[in-house]
């Protein structure tokens, strides 16, 4: 849960590096106007690690560690995910209009993606299938 400011005028939510972003945020990018039925992400980090909000409509972000898969719902600015590295996430279900932005610990490294699945799983040590 993010700190928001509220006032008659509406609300506001800031987000610092290292006190509620539990990383130094070294790059800012947001996702927007993706079509409906369009997914997002399907990938891992290697060293990244990134936070995830909301800030208008919703959508939902599946991570999976090699093991466990879970579901996270966003839709609210006010609500952020930290993903770490080695999980693997994928972004799904946007609303219209939705606008995922994300925090990031890290410069675009393209050599810090894992962009295959069964590499994942055989970098975190599980066999393939
Ligand atoms: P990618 O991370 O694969 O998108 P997503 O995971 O959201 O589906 O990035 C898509 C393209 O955008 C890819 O060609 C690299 C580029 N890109 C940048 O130039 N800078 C960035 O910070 C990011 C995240 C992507």
């Amino acid at each position: 849960m993010l700190p928001k400011v509220h006032n008659r005028a509406g609300n506001l939510t800031a987000l610092e590096n290292q006190s509620n972003i539990p990383f130094e945020i070294k790059r800012v990018y947001y996702l927007y106007d993706v079509p409906g039925g369009e997914d997002r992400g399907g990938h891992a980090h290697r060293e990244l690690q990134q936070f995830i909000v909301a800030v208008s409509g919703a959508f939902d972000v599946l991570i999976d560690d090699g093991i466990n898969k879970k579901i996270v719902h966003l839709d609210r600015p006010y609500i952020g995910l930290h993903v770490v590295p080695g999980i693997w996430r994928e972004l799904l279900n946007f609303s219209s209009g939705a606008i995922c932005l994300v925090l990031a610990s890290e410069k675009y490294i393209e050599e810090d993606y894992i962009r295959e699945y069964q590499y994942f799983k055989k970098l975190k040590g599980y066999h393939a299938g």
